[in-house]
């Protein structure tokens, strides 16, 4: 017969692994994701989500899928504050931006919120796939969990300080953890 004391080793072992996979996961635990639900403002008519999923790569992938936008290009940022109640969403504050950069386009050392811009076709419709790597869904000063996305009324032109000239707010989300985590909204103090 076999002793119970044979599986400790290989449990301790398997659960040691994991404790690293947890600690040193990066963009977040592969596969971990959370979601923003747009809240149209003012009287855009702008609604849609964006998904963000950590990659096994230590990254964020940006998923959006958003309607009821004027066809052409509207900026799209992670602002620093999870606050969509003002009307103008002003409450989500400036672009996420913990480490003082440049305002810029995605994939390259700017705003880590920076995701450039969506383009809306005919149907004023546009989706989005971004890669990121200055950010995670883990805890900490470079989460996005809890932040806010902004959808704004004109195109970014990735280079003006310190946002782009992407125009009014038109829409609002709360980036909210799908994992059952309950850290609390980021809002301004
Ligand atoms: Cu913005
Ligand atoms: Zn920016």
């Amino acid at each position: 017969m076999t002793s119970p004391r044979n599986y400790v080793l290989p449990l301790t072992v398997a659960l040691a692994v994991g404790i690293m996979v947890v600690m040193f996961g990066g963009g977040g635990a592969d596969g971990e994701s959370a979601t923003a639900e747009l809240k149209a403002l003012g009287s855009s008519t702008v609604a849609g989500k964006a998904t963000f999923t950590a990659t096994s790569d230590g990254k964020v992938l940006v998923n959006a899928d958003i309607s009821g936008l004027i066809p052409g290009k509207h900026g799209v940022h992670v602002h620093e504050f999870g606050d969509c109640s003002a009307p103008d969403g002003m409450s989500a504050g400036g672009h996420f931006n913990p480490d003082s950069h440049e305002h810029g386009a995605p994939g390259v050392t700017a705003h880590p919120g920076d995701l450039g811009n969506l383009e809306a076709d005919a149907n004023g419709r546009a989706t989005l796939s971004l890669v990121l790597d200055q950010v995670t869904l883990d805890a900490g000063p470079l989460s996005v969990v809890g932040r806010g996305l902004i959808v704004h009324a004109d195109p970014d032109d990735l280079k003006s300080q310190p946002v782009g000239m992407a125009g009014a707010r038109i829409a609002c989300a709360v980036i909210m953890d799908d994992t059952g985590d309950t850290r609390p909204v980021v809002q301004a103090k």
